[in-house]
Formats: structure tokens, sequence, C-alpha cells
């Protein structure tokens, strides 16, 4: 399965997961520099953890004025809950490949939404509640634990749909639903590497307690893909770079740096090998459990080229629908925001076409923090020239 990126980067990127073409287009990384200054720091979201307002039950969060409350927070505030702030949620609605992909995942199927009753897992600013309305949903429950909601409700009462969407803040795990049961749940889950933050927990839960037997999940299929990369030309700068810092030896950063997976986008022409699926998520019956995952895989080389690291990104799609509709992260995609994640080896490897690297891939949340994760991967290769047995240890936090 795979995805077309149009070259007028403002049109939509939906796409029928039939479509087969494959546009080669390259992002370029200089083209993101102010982007790349933030890596680091520019995960997506640590989603709340601010404990002063887990341990507020859901229903009795304090009532201030929904837009003091949301004006008034402060950089503390924003550390603890940085779904709090529009900015996240302003890239995530730019986010055209994204937002437009569940769009028309949801107008396009107003048979299946109407007079539904639906359920927004994590509503954030309302846009999927306000487009399952616009599909004719009966009504929508959203819920967000994040300050964000104050704001949503504001903009849904502003655009005419305050008597169709309940939006209720809180953590999903601890909040009591008006209803018993749910027809649909949307949500948008994804994080980095598909899995960083494990919000999918959250969509489990959810799924396991309201959906009625039957339901339907937008999206319900997910997959998770390595490839191998030829870049040299970034490992110097963002790992070789701590080798020597204006003539002193700063390597404890590089033994650091090198094992921290660095979401960037990876241009098209660094991929030396095909990419193999390491995951397949079927939301509709997969458990909090097969999350944590193991996976043997297979790259062969698809030109004689060297190889700095792996790159993994993901694909998402929504298959119960007459047209199914889908996206990808790929870097032979479009850009989104959720970019590729990197991950550098050590050894610099030859790799003849046709040369196969055989490896394995083991990911399960860190002990301490479990929206971290920890991630093996073992590589072994005999090639011409290189001839390699080695295991790497990642953590993406
Ligand atoms: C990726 S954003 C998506 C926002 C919105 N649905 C959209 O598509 O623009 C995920 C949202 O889920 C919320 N969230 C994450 N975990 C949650 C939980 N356990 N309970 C309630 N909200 C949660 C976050 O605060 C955030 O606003």
């Amino acid at each position: 399965m795979s995805y077309e990126c149009d070259e007028d980067e403002s049109s939509s990127k939906t796409k029928n997961i039939d479509e087969v073409t494959q546009n080669e287009k390259q992002n370029k990384r200089c083209c993101n520099d102010s982007e790349d200054a933030s890596i680091g720091q520019n995960k997506r979201a640590h989603r709340a953890e601010n404990e002063e307002q887990d341990s507020l039950p859901a229903h009795n969060v304090p009532e201030k004025d929904n837009l003091s409350s949301c004006a008034d927070i402060t950089s503390k505030d924003y550390y603890f809950d940085s779904y709090s702030h529009y900015g996240i949620h302003e890239e995530m609605l730019k986010d055209r490949v994204r937002t437009e992909t569940y769009q028309s995942a949801i107008l396009n199927n107003s048979q299946l939404f109407k007079d539904k009753i639906v359920l927004d897992v994590g509503a954030g600013t309302g846009i999927l509640s306000m487009f399952a309305c616009q599909a004719g949903a009966k009504h929508v429950y959203g819920i967000d634990m994040s300050n964000i909601i104050d704001q949503a409700k504001i903009i849904v009462e502003k655009n005419g749909f305050a008597d169709r969407i309940t939006l209720i803040k809180g953590k999903v795990e601890e909040i009591e639903l008006p209803v018993e049961k749910v027809d649909i749940i949307i949500s948008e889950w994804m994080g980095y590497f598909l899995l960083y933050e494990s919000m999918l927990d959250t969509v489990i839960f959810a799924r396991d307690k309201w959906l009625i037997p039957n339901g339907a999940i937008f999206p319900d299929k997910a997959q998770l893909y390595l490839a191998a990369m030829e870049d040299g030309h970034y490992k110097r700068d963002r790992i070789d770079f701590w080798n020597n810092v204006y003539g002193f030896d700063y390597s404890p950063i590089r033994d650091i740096a090198i094992r921290e997976p660095i979401v960037d986008i990876v241009e098209a022409r660094s991929i030396c090998s095909d990419s193999v699926p390491i995951l397949d998520i079927d939301i509709l019956t997969c458990t909090k459990e097969s999350l944590s995952f193991k996976s043997h895989f297979c790259l062969t080389a698809l030109r004689n080229d060297y190889v700095h690291g792996l790159v993994a990104y993901f694909e998402c799609a929504f298959t119960q629908i007459p047209k199914p509709v889908g996206f990808s992260t790929s870097p032979l995609a479009c850009y989104t925001h959720w970019k590729q994640t990197l991950f550098y080896m050590e050894d610099t490897l030859n790799f003849m076409r046709g040369e196969q690297i055989l490896g394995h891939i083991a990911c399960k949340p860190n002990e301490k923090n479990n929206r971290d994760l920890d991630i093996t991967i073992s590589i072994k290769m005999n090639g011409m020239y290189s001839n390699v047995n080695k295991v790497y240890e990642y953590n993406l936090r």
C-alpha cells in the first residue's frame, strides 16, 4: 500500500488506499531549518502529567470563565499540559494530510454517521466532533483532559453545534459518559513512531467500555514500517558533532544522542532499501499488551549505497467505509507533522544492491515512564564489504 504526493502541496493529500502511484517527492530538510532547531523539545506532545490536574475528579474541574482559564495559563501549565496551547493544535490542524483525510473519511460517509452517537477521544479543538456533526451524527461526545477544551466549547458554540456536541473535560479513563454506548469512535491518537505518547491505550479503553458490538472506529488500521537510509551528512551534524565541540571531546553526549531516535524529515532519495512492515494494528481488536511488540525484518538493498541508520514511518487507514482512505508518513509521501523517526547506528554499512540486512526489533513502554518507548534493534549482515552482528538500544522520549 502506498500513497501519492501531489506536486501542489496545498491540495488535499487524502488518498484512496488502492492508489499505487509513488511520487518520490523529496522533502528538503534544509527548507525546514526552523523546525530542526526545535527537535528534541518538539515531540508532538507530552500529554498532561500535571499531578494537580490529574487528581481532579472529571466533573470537579474548577468552573472558571472559559476565556480567562485558557488565557491565564502559565509556562508551568504548558510544561505539564502542552496540548493546552493553541500552537500544537495549529500544527495539527494545518497538517492537511492528516486533517483532510479525517474530513473526507467522515464527510464522505454520512450514511454511516447519520443519527449515530459518536465519541471523539481526545477532542482537542473539536475539529473531528464538528466533522461528525456535519456528517449527520445525532450527538457527539468529545473528551479531552487539556485546557484546550475550554476553547473548543466556545468554538463549537460559535459554529452552531452546541446542542449536538457535548465536550467533557477530563481523562477518558476517569470520566463518566452521559450515555452507556456509542456507535462510532473517532480519534486522532497517532504519535511519533506511531506509538509514542501511548494514546492508543486510551482509545482501546474507550472502545472496550463504550463501543457497541460491530461499532466503527475511525481510523481502524495502522501499520509501522522500517527501511534503511543513507544519511551521512545529517549523522555528522547530529551525532558526530559531539566528537569535537570547539576542540573539546564531548563524546559522552554523542553516546546519549545516538541512542535517542530523532524525529525529522528523511529525503526520499536517502532510502536505499525496500520498506518492510514491522507492526500491523487492527484498532477494532488490538489489546494494550499487543502494543509492546517484537518483529523480525529483512531489508534488501535497492542500489549500492552506505547505510547510516534505519528510518521508521507509519500509515493509517479508514477501512470500514465503502471506499477506504488513508495516509502515509513515508519519506516517499507528502510531508506530515509526524515526519519520520530515525535510528542512527554506530557502524556505517556498505550495502550492495540485492544484499540483505536481517534484523529484529522489540518495542515496549519504558518502565519508569510509560509514555517513553524502549526500542531494541538487532542487525545481522554478511555482505561483500560489511559484516555486522550488533544490537542497538534506543529510548524514544
Ligand atoms: C493529537 S490531539 C488530537 C486533537 C483533535 N482530535 C484533532 O484531531 O485536532 C490528542 C488530544 O487528546 C487529548 N488526550 C490525550 N490523552 C487523553 C486522555 N487520556 N484523556 C483525555 N484526553 C486525552 C490531548 O489533550 C489532545 O488534545
